[in-house]
Protein backbone atom coordinates (compact mmCIF):
# COMPACT_ATOMS: atom_id res chain seq x y z
CA UNK A 1 0.00 0.00 0.00
CA UNK A 2 0.87 3.57 -0.53
CA UNK A 3 0.49 5.42 2.79
CA UNK A 4 1.27 9.13 4.12
CA UNK A 5 1.66 9.79 7.59
CA UNK A 6 1.35 13.36 8.18
CA UNK A 7 2.86 14.09 11.95
CA UNK A 8 3.80 17.25 14.04
CA UNK A 9 6.41 14.91 16.11
CA UNK A 10 8.46 12.33 14.49
CA UNK A 11 10.96 10.61 16.68
CA UNK A 12 14.31 10.69 16.40
CA UNK A 13 13.87 13.95 14.32
CA UNK A 14 11.45 15.70 16.54
CA UNK A 15 9.60 14.54 19.93
CA UNK A 16 7.15 16.38 22.39
CA UNK A 17 5.80 13.12 24.13
CA UNK A 18 4.96 9.49 22.87
CA UNK A 19 3.39 10.67 20.17
CA UNK A 20 6.41 11.13 18.16
CA UNK A 21 7.56 7.64 19.31
CA UNK A 22 4.60 5.83 18.13
CA UNK A 23 5.20 7.22 14.71
CA UNK A 24 8.44 7.18 14.28
CA UNK A 25 8.41 3.21 14.96
CA UNK A 26 5.10 2.34 13.28
CA UNK A 27 6.64 4.28 9.80
CA UNK A 28 9.66 2.53 10.04
CA UNK A 29 7.66 -0.81 11.05
CA UNK A 30 5.45 -0.22 7.51
CA UNK A 31 8.29 0.58 5.81
CA UNK A 32 10.20 -2.76 7.32
CA UNK A 33 6.73 -4.49 6.26
CA UNK A 34 7.39 -3.72 2.37
CA UNK A 35 4.93 -0.51 2.08
CA UNK A 36 5.39 2.48 -0.07
CA UNK A 37 5.54 4.71 3.29
CA UNK A 38 5.98 8.75 3.32
CA UNK A 39 6.21 10.93 6.25
CA UNK A 40 5.04 14.74 6.22
CA UNK A 41 6.35 17.12 9.19
CA UNK A 42 7.57 20.34 9.61
CA UNK A 43 11.54 21.28 9.93
CA UNK A 44 11.53 22.68 13.23
CA UNK A 45 14.18 25.10 14.95
CA UNK A 46 15.10 22.02 16.96
CA UNK A 47 15.48 19.10 14.17
CA UNK A 48 19.52 18.55 13.96
CA UNK A 49 20.72 19.05 10.90
CA UNK A 50 21.77 15.53 8.84
CA UNK A 51 24.46 14.40 5.75
CA UNK A 52 21.82 12.43 4.25
CA UNK A 53 19.14 14.94 4.24
CA UNK A 54 18.48 16.23 0.29
CA UNK A 55 16.58 19.04 -1.11
CA UNK A 56 13.32 17.50 -2.87
CA UNK A 57 11.42 20.66 -4.13
CA UNK A 58 12.91 24.03 -3.61
CA UNK A 59 9.67 25.58 -3.31
CA UNK A 60 6.45 23.50 -2.80
CA UNK A 61 3.36 25.62 -3.08
CA UNK A 62 0.18 25.44 -0.14
CA UNK A 63 -3.00 26.54 -1.73
CA UNK A 64 -4.72 27.94 1.01
CA UNK A 65 -8.25 30.28 1.40
CA UNK A 66 -8.89 33.32 -1.07
CA UNK A 67 -5.99 32.26 -3.41
CA UNK A 68 -3.45 32.66 -0.59
CA UNK A 69 -0.20 31.03 -1.01
CA UNK A 70 2.79 29.93 1.60
CA UNK A 71 5.71 28.14 0.67
CA UNK A 72 7.99 25.54 1.46
CA UNK A 73 11.30 24.23 1.08
CA UNK A 74 10.84 20.37 0.98
CA UNK A 75 13.83 17.88 1.83
CA UNK A 76 13.94 14.44 2.00
CA UNK A 77 15.61 11.44 3.93
CA UNK A 78 14.57 8.18 5.29
CA UNK A 79 14.18 7.11 8.47
CA UNK A 80 16.79 5.46 10.44
CA UNK A 81 16.92 1.70 10.08
CA UNK A 82 13.87 1.96 7.21
CA UNK A 83 15.76 2.79 3.90
CA UNK A 84 12.65 2.40 1.72
CA UNK A 85 11.07 5.39 3.55
CA UNK A 86 10.90 8.61 2.98
CA UNK A 87 10.65 11.89 5.40
CA UNK A 88 9.52 15.23 3.69
CA UNK A 89 10.59 17.64 6.09
CA UNK A 90 8.66 21.06 5.37
CA UNK A 91 10.90 24.26 5.79
CA UNK A 92 9.28 27.22 6.69
CA UNK A 93 10.79 29.57 8.66
CA UNK A 94 8.47 31.84 9.88
CA UNK A 95 5.94 29.09 11.10
CA UNK A 96 8.37 26.30 12.43
CA UNK A 97 12.24 27.74 12.65
CA UNK A 98 11.11 28.04 16.19
CA UNK A 99 12.81 25.11 19.09
CA UNK A 100 9.01 24.00 20.96
CA UNK A 101 6.51 22.78 18.94
CA UNK A 102 3.34 23.33 20.12
CA UNK A 103 3.65 26.11 23.08
CA UNK A 104 6.15 28.90 24.28
CA UNK A 105 6.79 29.74 27.53
CA UNK A 106 3.63 31.84 27.74
CA UNK A 107 1.32 29.17 26.14
CA UNK A 108 0.30 27.80 22.58
CA UNK A 109 1.73 29.72 19.63
CA UNK A 110 -0.47 32.01 18.37
CA UNK A 111 -0.38 31.12 14.88
CA UNK A 112 -0.84 27.73 16.02
CA UNK A 113 -4.12 27.94 13.62
CA UNK A 114 -2.21 28.73 10.79
CA UNK A 115 0.58 26.78 11.22
CA UNK A 116 -0.62 23.42 11.49
CA UNK A 117 -3.36 24.21 8.82
CA UNK A 118 -0.46 24.67 6.44
CA UNK A 119 0.84 21.54 7.37
CA UNK A 120 -2.30 19.77 6.54
CA UNK A 121 -2.91 22.07 3.22
CA UNK A 122 1.34 21.10 2.23
CA UNK A 123 1.48 17.39 2.68
CA UNK A 124 -1.74 17.00 0.25
CA UNK A 125 -0.09 19.48 -2.28
CA UNK A 126 3.41 17.65 -2.15
CA UNK A 127 0.98 14.62 -3.28
CA UNK A 128 -0.28 16.45 -6.22
CA UNK A 129 3.06 17.98 -7.00
CA UNK A 130 4.45 14.31 -6.84
CA UNK A 131 1.71 12.97 -8.35
CA UNK A 132 2.06 10.36 -5.92
CA UNK A 133 -1.33 9.46 -4.76
CA UNK A 134 -1.43 7.24 -1.43
CA UNK A 135 -4.02 4.65 -0.53
CA UNK A 136 -4.63 6.00 2.70
CA UNK A 137 -3.72 9.38 4.82
CA UNK A 138 -2.87 8.59 8.11
CA UNK A 139 -3.62 11.38 10.36
CA UNK A 140 -1.70 11.87 14.26
CA UNK A 141 -3.94 14.61 16.61
CA UNK A 142 -5.60 17.63 16.21
CA UNK A 143 -2.68 19.39 14.39
CA UNK A 144 -3.52 17.06 11.52
CA UNK A 145 -7.27 17.08 11.55
CA UNK A 146 -8.15 19.14 8.16
CA UNK A 147 -6.87 16.78 6.38
CA UNK A 148 -9.82 14.15 6.48
CA UNK A 149 -11.85 17.57 5.57
CA UNK A 150 -9.87 18.09 2.44
CA UNK A 151 -10.03 15.18 1.03
CA UNK A 152 -14.03 14.97 1.53
CA UNK A 153 -14.46 18.73 -0.15
CA UNK A 154 -11.46 20.45 -1.94
CA UNK A 155 -9.72 17.56 -2.56
CA UNK A 156 -12.68 15.14 -3.73
CA UNK A 157 -12.46 15.52 -7.18
CA UNK A 158 -8.73 15.70 -7.61
CA UNK A 159 -6.99 11.75 -8.01
CA UNK A 160 -6.88 12.57 -3.84
CA UNK A 161 -10.50 11.66 -3.92
CA UNK A 162 -9.70 8.30 -3.87
CA UNK A 163 -6.94 8.73 -1.03
CA UNK A 164 -8.98 7.42 2.39
CA UNK A 165 -8.10 8.98 5.81
CA UNK A 166 -7.43 7.44 9.11
CA UNK A 167 -7.52 9.73 12.49
CA UNK A 168 -5.52 8.65 14.81
CA UNK A 169 -6.49 10.14 18.36
CA UNK A 170 -3.18 10.11 20.88
CA UNK A 171 -5.04 12.54 23.32
CA UNK A 172 -8.24 13.71 23.00
CA UNK A 173 -7.60 16.69 25.78
CA UNK A 174 -5.96 18.27 23.29
CA UNK A 175 -8.26 19.48 20.20
CA UNK A 176 -7.37 22.54 18.35
CA UNK A 177 -9.96 24.74 19.06
CA UNK A 178 -9.83 28.45 17.53
CA UNK A 179 -11.23 31.52 17.25
CA UNK A 180 -14.25 31.32 14.03
CA UNK A 181 -12.12 34.32 12.24
CA UNK A 182 -9.18 31.81 11.47
CA UNK A 183 -11.14 29.17 9.27
CA UNK A 184 -10.73 31.27 6.18
CA UNK A 185 -6.63 30.53 6.16
CA UNK A 186 -7.79 26.82 5.16
CA UNK A 187 -9.86 27.66 1.96
CA UNK A 188 -11.97 25.23 3.15
CA UNK A 189 -15.45 24.96 1.96
CA UNK A 190 -17.91 27.33 5.02
CA UNK A 191 -20.24 24.36 4.58
CA UNK A 192 -18.16 22.35 6.49
CA UNK A 193 -18.22 24.32 9.76
CA UNK A 194 -21.24 23.07 11.49
CA UNK A 195 -22.08 21.05 14.53
CA UNK A 196 -21.34 18.04 12.41
CA UNK A 197 -18.68 18.94 11.02
CA UNK A 198 -15.55 21.15 12.63
CA UNK A 199 -18.13 23.64 14.16
CA UNK A 200 -17.92 23.40 18.08
CA UNK A 201 -19.64 26.56 20.19
CA UNK A 202 -19.06 28.92 17.41
CA UNK A 203 -15.30 27.84 17.10
CA UNK A 204 -13.53 25.34 14.97
CA UNK A 205 -12.36 22.65 16.41
CA UNK A 206 -9.76 20.63 14.29
CA UNK A 207 -9.72 17.24 16.37
CA UNK A 208 -14.09 17.39 15.97
CA UNK A 209 -13.69 18.16 11.98
CA UNK A 210 -10.93 15.29 11.52
CA UNK A 211 -13.10 12.67 13.62
CA UNK A 212 -16.43 13.67 11.59
CA UNK A 213 -14.35 13.36 7.83
CA UNK A 214 -12.45 10.55 8.56
CA UNK A 215 -12.98 7.15 7.14
CA UNK A 216 -11.81 5.06 10.11
CA UNK A 217 -10.45 6.52 13.30
CA UNK A 218 -8.24 5.12 15.71
CA UNK A 219 -7.12 5.72 19.38
CA UNK A 220 -3.67 3.86 20.84
CA UNK A 221 -5.27 1.56 23.32
CA UNK A 222 -8.91 -0.74 22.95
CA UNK A 223 -9.15 0.67 26.88
CA UNK A 224 -9.12 4.01 25.85
CA UNK A 225 -11.02 3.82 22.71
CA UNK A 226 -14.19 2.31 25.37
CA UNK A 227 -13.35 5.42 27.55
CA UNK A 228 -13.41 8.56 25.09
CA UNK A 229 -17.18 7.42 24.64
CA UNK A 230 -17.97 8.35 28.28
CA UNK A 231 -18.36 11.49 29.06
CA UNK A 232 -16.05 11.01 32.09
CA UNK A 233 -12.94 10.84 29.23
CA UNK A 234 -14.49 12.03 26.37
CA UNK A 235 -13.50 15.71 26.75
CA UNK A 236 -16.74 16.70 24.79
CA UNK A 237 -16.70 14.74 22.01
CA UNK A 238 -17.67 11.55 23.27
CA UNK A 239 -21.04 12.07 21.25
CA UNK A 240 -19.29 12.03 18.58
CA UNK A 241 -17.27 9.19 19.00
CA UNK A 242 -20.47 7.37 19.91
CA UNK A 243 -21.73 8.00 16.43
CA UNK A 244 -18.57 6.89 14.95
CA UNK A 245 -17.69 3.86 17.14
CA UNK A 246 -18.21 1.65 14.28
CA UNK A 247 -15.33 3.12 12.70
CA UNK A 248 -13.32 3.29 15.89
CA UNK A 249 -10.65 0.50 16.23
CA UNK A 250 -8.02 0.87 19.32
CA UNK A 251 -4.84 -0.42 18.80
CA UNK A 252 -2.29 -0.27 21.69
CA UNK A 253 1.38 0.86 20.38
CA UNK A 254 4.28 -1.01 19.84
CA UNK A 255 7.98 0.16 20.66
CA UNK A 256 10.76 0.67 18.78
CA UNK A 257 12.94 -2.88 19.91
CA UNK A 258 16.07 -1.42 18.81
CA UNK A 259 15.74 2.02 20.43
CA UNK A 260 14.17 0.70 23.68
CA UNK A 261 15.94 -2.13 24.66
CA UNK A 262 18.69 -2.83 27.61
CA UNK A 263 20.58 -5.06 25.57
CA UNK A 264 21.05 -2.41 22.69
CA UNK A 265 20.89 0.68 24.28
CA UNK A 266 23.86 3.13 23.66
CA UNK A 267 23.07 5.73 26.38
CA UNK A 268 23.49 2.83 28.82
CA UNK A 269 26.99 2.70 30.39
CA UNK A 270 26.60 -1.31 30.16
CA UNK A 271 24.08 -3.16 28.59
CA UNK A 272 22.42 -6.02 30.13
CA UNK A 273 19.28 -8.25 29.35
CA UNK A 274 17.42 -10.74 31.47
CA UNK A 275 20.16 -13.31 31.84
CA UNK A 276 22.66 -10.91 33.28
CA UNK A 277 21.41 -8.16 34.80
CA UNK A 278 24.71 -6.46 35.97
CA UNK A 279 23.99 -3.62 33.81
CA UNK A 280 21.32 -2.39 35.83
CA UNK A 281 23.05 -1.85 39.05
CA UNK A 282 25.26 -0.01 37.25
CA UNK A 283 22.96 1.78 35.66
CA UNK A 284 21.63 2.35 39.06
CA UNK A 285 24.75 3.37 40.68
CA UNK A 286 25.35 5.70 37.70
CA UNK A 287 22.00 7.20 38.69
CA UNK A 288 21.98 7.59 42.33
CA UNK A 289 25.33 9.27 41.56
CA UNK A 290 23.62 11.41 38.50
CA UNK A 291 21.34 12.99 41.41
CA UNK A 292 23.80 12.81 44.12
CA UNK A 293 21.53 10.36 46.14
CA UNK A 294 22.98 7.91 48.79
CA UNK A 295 24.93 5.59 46.36
CA UNK A 296 23.56 2.55 48.26
CA UNK A 297 22.38 -0.43 45.34
CA UNK A 298 19.82 -1.86 48.68
CA UNK A 299 17.63 1.29 48.72
CA UNK A 300 15.10 1.31 45.63
CA UNK A 301 14.30 3.96 43.58
CA UNK A 302 10.91 4.99 42.32
CA UNK A 303 10.76 7.32 39.26
CA UNK A 304 9.10 9.05 36.84
CA UNK A 305 9.75 10.22 33.44
CA UNK A 306 7.26 12.08 32.21
CA UNK A 307 5.42 15.93 30.74
CA UNK A 308 4.60 17.35 34.22
CA UNK A 309 0.89 18.15 33.09
CA UNK A 310 -2.55 17.43 35.15
CA UNK A 311 -2.93 13.91 32.36
CA UNK A 312 0.39 12.45 34.28
CA UNK A 313 -0.96 12.86 37.82
CA UNK A 314 2.85 13.88 39.23
CA UNK A 315 1.40 16.35 41.82
CA UNK A 316 -0.19 13.39 43.74
CA UNK A 317 3.58 12.34 43.80
CA UNK A 318 4.29 15.95 45.22
CA UNK A 319 1.44 15.54 47.33
CA UNK A 320 2.54 12.32 49.11
CA UNK A 321 6.20 12.83 48.84
CA UNK A 322 6.77 14.30 52.17
CA UNK A 323 4.99 11.07 53.94
CA UNK A 324 7.17 8.91 51.61
CA UNK A 325 10.32 10.27 52.97
CA UNK A 326 8.91 10.03 56.71
CA UNK A 327 6.83 6.18 55.99
CA UNK A 328 9.55 4.52 53.84
CA UNK A 329 12.95 3.79 53.28
CA UNK A 330 13.20 5.06 49.60
CA UNK A 331 14.69 7.38 47.04
CA UNK A 332 12.62 8.80 44.47
CA UNK A 333 13.69 10.31 40.92
CA UNK A 334 11.61 12.35 38.50
CA UNK A 335 12.88 14.26 35.14
CA UNK A 336 10.19 16.17 33.55
CA UNK A 337 8.71 19.67 32.79
CA UNK A 338 5.37 21.15 31.98
CA UNK A 339 3.50 23.03 34.55
CA UNK A 340 5.59 25.68 36.50
CA UNK A 341 4.10 25.41 39.48
CA UNK A 342 4.52 21.86 39.59
CA UNK A 343 7.62 21.89 38.18
CA UNK A 344 8.35 24.31 41.66
CA UNK A 345 7.27 21.78 43.64
CA UNK A 346 9.28 19.08 42.61
CA UNK A 347 12.30 21.33 42.78
CA UNK A 348 11.50 22.19 46.44
CA UNK A 349 11.25 19.08 47.33
CA UNK A 350 14.99 17.96 46.00
CA UNK A 351 16.35 20.82 48.35
CA UNK A 352 14.45 20.01 51.07
CA UNK A 353 15.28 16.08 51.04
CA UNK A 354 18.96 15.98 49.16
CA UNK A 355 19.92 12.60 49.00
CA UNK A 356 17.20 11.15 48.78
CA UNK A 357 14.83 13.07 46.19
CA UNK A 358 16.85 13.74 43.03
CA UNK A 359 14.95 15.95 40.13
CA UNK A 360 15.66 17.28 36.81
CA UNK A 361 13.47 19.85 35.24
CA UNK A 362 13.45 20.00 31.51
CA UNK A 363 13.99 17.64 28.57
CA UNK A 364 16.76 15.35 28.57
CA UNK A 365 16.88 11.69 26.04
CA UNK A 366 20.00 9.84 27.65
CA UNK A 367 18.81 10.62 31.18
CA UNK A 368 15.40 9.38 30.46
CA UNK A 369 17.16 5.92 29.27
CA UNK A 370 19.05 5.78 32.54
CA UNK A 371 16.03 6.13 34.52
CA UNK A 372 14.10 3.37 32.70
CA UNK A 373 17.33 1.24 33.66
CA UNK A 374 18.71 2.28 37.10
CA UNK A 375 15.31 2.69 38.48
CA UNK A 376 13.23 -0.26 40.77
CA UNK A 377 9.74 1.09 40.22
CA UNK A 378 8.49 3.34 37.34
CA UNK A 379 5.36 5.42 38.45
CA UNK A 380 2.51 6.15 36.35
CA UNK A 381 -0.12 8.22 38.77
CA UNK A 382 -1.86 9.07 35.06
CA UNK A 383 -5.50 10.99 35.70
CA UNK A 384 -6.09 9.96 32.14
CA UNK A 385 -3.42 7.38 29.44
CA UNK A 386 -4.30 7.10 26.14
CA UNK A 387 -1.50 4.30 25.84
CA UNK A 388 1.08 5.57 27.13
CA UNK A 389 4.66 4.31 26.75
CA UNK A 390 7.15 4.88 29.67
CA UNK A 391 5.24 1.78 31.53
CA UNK A 392 6.23 -0.78 28.61
CA UNK A 393 9.96 0.76 27.93
CA UNK A 394 10.10 0.19 31.91
CA UNK A 395 8.87 -3.20 31.82
CA UNK A 396 11.38 -3.74 28.74
CA UNK A 397 13.81 -2.66 31.38
CA UNK A 398 12.76 -4.79 34.20
CA UNK A 399 11.64 -2.04 36.24
CA UNK A 400 7.81 -2.80 37.41
CA UNK A 401 5.49 0.20 36.66
CA UNK A 402 3.00 1.26 39.74
CA UNK A 403 0.48 2.82 37.55
CA UNK A 404 -3.32 4.34 37.43
CA UNK A 405 -5.67 1.86 36.12
CA UNK A 406 -6.36 3.82 33.29
CA UNK A 407 -6.34 3.55 29.64
CA UNK A 408 -3.58 1.60 27.94
CA UNK A 409 -1.93 1.04 31.02
CA UNK A 410 -4.75 -1.28 31.92
CA UNK A 411 -4.49 -3.14 28.29
CA UNK A 412 -0.55 -3.23 28.44
CA UNK A 413 0.15 -3.84 32.85
CA UNK A 414 -0.55 -6.85 34.22
CA UNK A 415 -1.46 -6.66 37.83
CA UNK A 416 0.69 -8.68 40.16
CA UNK A 417 -0.87 -11.63 42.48
CA UNK A 418 1.03 -11.38 45.72
CA UNK A 419 3.39 -14.48 47.07
CA UNK A 420 2.26 -16.12 43.58
CA UNK A 421 4.68 -13.74 41.78
CA UNK A 422 2.46 -13.41 38.56
CA UNK A 423 1.70 -9.85 37.00
CA UNK A 424 3.88 -7.37 35.45
CA UNK A 425 3.52 -4.41 37.80
CA UNK A 426 0.97 -2.60 40.37
CA UNK A 427 -2.19 -1.45 38.95
CA UNK A 428 -4.38 1.52 41.70
CA UNK A 429 -7.52 2.25 40.56
CA UNK A 430 -8.08 5.93 42.14
CA UNK A 431 -6.67 9.51 41.45
CA UNK A 432 -5.97 10.41 44.74
CA UNK A 433 -2.54 10.76 46.93
CA UNK A 434 -4.07 8.20 49.37
CA UNK A 435 -4.06 5.56 46.34
CA UNK A 436 -0.80 6.38 45.15
CA UNK A 437 0.89 6.28 48.80
CA UNK A 438 -0.75 2.91 49.00
CA UNK A 439 0.42 1.68 45.86
CA UNK A 440 4.00 2.92 46.47
CA UNK A 441 3.81 0.95 50.00
CA UNK A 442 2.43 -2.46 48.48
CA UNK A 443 5.60 -2.16 46.03
CA UNK A 444 7.86 -1.55 48.35
CA UNK A 445 7.03 -4.00 50.91
CA UNK A 446 7.46 -6.43 48.21
CA UNK A 447 10.76 -5.14 47.14
CA UNK A 448 11.94 -5.53 50.73
CA UNK A 449 10.09 -8.78 51.68
CA UNK A 450 8.64 -10.26 48.66
CA UNK A 451 12.23 -10.52 46.90
CA UNK A 452 11.12 -13.42 44.78
CA UNK A 453 8.01 -12.01 44.23
CA UNK A 454 10.06 -8.66 42.93
CA UNK A 455 12.37 -10.96 40.95
CA UNK A 456 9.50 -12.70 39.26
CA UNK A 457 7.77 -9.01 38.48
CA UNK A 458 10.90 -7.94 36.66
CA UNK A 459 11.27 -11.07 34.42
CA UNK A 460 7.56 -11.25 34.04
CA UNK A 461 7.73 -7.73 32.29
CA UNK A 462 11.06 -8.28 30.42
CA UNK A 463 9.84 -11.19 28.69
CA UNK A 464 6.68 -9.16 26.85
CA UNK A 465 6.50 -9.12 23.76
CA UNK A 466 5.75 -4.93 23.05
CA UNK A 467 7.48 -5.00 19.79
CA UNK A 468 4.98 -3.63 16.79
CA UNK A 469 4.49 -7.24 15.12
CA UNK A 470 0.73 -7.91 15.82
CA UNK A 471 -0.21 -4.32 16.41
CA UNK A 472 1.31 -3.07 12.43
CA UNK A 473 -0.52 -5.55 11.28
CA UNK A 474 -3.52 -4.42 12.47
CA UNK A 475 -3.04 -1.34 11.26
CA UNK A 476 -2.80 -2.47 8.07
CA UNK A 477 -5.81 -4.32 8.40
CA UNK A 478 -7.13 -1.16 9.50
CA UNK A 479 -5.49 0.88 6.43
CA UNK A 480 -6.82 -1.84 3.97
CA UNK A 481 -10.43 -1.47 5.55
CA UNK A 482 -10.55 1.88 5.01
CA UNK A 483 -9.32 2.25 1.45
CA UNK A 484 -11.54 -0.18 0.41
CA UNK A 485 -14.43 1.79 1.80
CA UNK A 486 -13.62 4.79 0.20
CA UNK A 487 -12.79 3.60 -3.18
CA UNK A 488 -16.18 1.84 -2.97
CA UNK A 489 -15.13 -1.64 -2.71
CA UNK A 490 -17.84 -2.75 -0.04
P1 LIG B 1 2.93 11.15 26.53
O1 LIG B 1 3.02 10.98 25.09
O2 LIG B 1 1.56 11.42 27.01
O3 LIG B 1 3.89 12.18 27.05
P2 LIG B 1 4.05 8.46 26.69
O4 LIG B 1 4.30 7.57 27.85
O5 LIG B 1 3.33 7.88 25.55
O6 LIG B 1 3.33 9.75 27.24
O7 LIG B 1 5.41 8.94 26.08
C1 LIG B 1 6.25 9.83 26.71
C2 LIG B 1 7.58 9.83 26.02
O8 LIG B 1 8.21 11.08 26.21
C3 LIG B 1 8.51 8.79 26.56
O9 LIG B 1 9.39 8.36 25.56
C4 LIG B 1 9.28 9.61 27.62
O10 LIG B 1 10.51 9.06 27.95
C5 LIG B 1 9.40 10.92 26.93
N1 LIG B 1 9.58 12.04 27.84
C6 LIG B 1 8.64 12.73 28.51
N2 LIG B 1 9.19 13.71 29.25
C7 LIG B 1 10.52 13.62 29.04
C8 LIG B 1 11.65 14.35 29.53
N3 LIG B 1 11.51 15.36 30.39
N4 LIG B 1 12.87 13.98 29.10
C9 LIG B 1 13.01 12.95 28.24
N5 LIG B 1 12.00 12.23 27.74
C10 LIG B 1 10.77 12.56 28.14
C1 LIG C 1 -0.19 10.64 23.72
C2 LIG C 1 -0.71 9.97 24.98
C3 LIG C 1 0.07 8.73 25.36
C4 LIG C 1 0.39 7.87 24.15
C5 LIG C 1 1.08 8.70 23.10
C6 LIG C 1 1.43 7.90 21.85
O1 LIG C 1 0.80 11.56 23.98
O2 LIG C 1 -0.77 10.87 26.06
O3 LIG C 1 -0.68 7.98 26.30
O4 LIG C 1 1.22 6.80 24.53
O5 LIG C 1 0.24 9.75 22.71
O6 LIG C 1 0.30 7.37 21.23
Amino acid sequence: MKILMVSPEVAPFSKVGGLGDMVGSLSKEMARMGHDVRVVTPLYGSVKPSAERRLARESLAANLGGGHREYARVWEESLPGAPTSRVYFLEHAGFFDRHEIYAGPWGGHADNAQRFTFLSRAALDLCHELQWYPDVVHCHDWTTGFIPVYLNTTDRNTPLGRTASVMTVHNLQHQGMFGKETFGFSGLPWDVFRADGLEALGNVNMLKGGLYHATKITTVSPNYAKEIQTPAYGCGLDPVLRMRAGDLVGVVNGIDTEVWNPAKDRYLPFPYDAYEMDGKTVSKEMLQSHFDLEQNNTIPIFAAVARLYDQKGLDLLADIAPGLMSDMRLQLVLVGSGDPAVEERFRELAAYYPGRIGVHIGYDECLSHLVEAGADFFLMPSRFEPCGLNQMYSMAYGTPPIARATGGLVDTVEQYVENKGEGTGFLFSDATPGALYYAIGWANSTYYDRKDDYLALRRNGMARDFSWGQSARTYEQVYSWASAQRVGAF
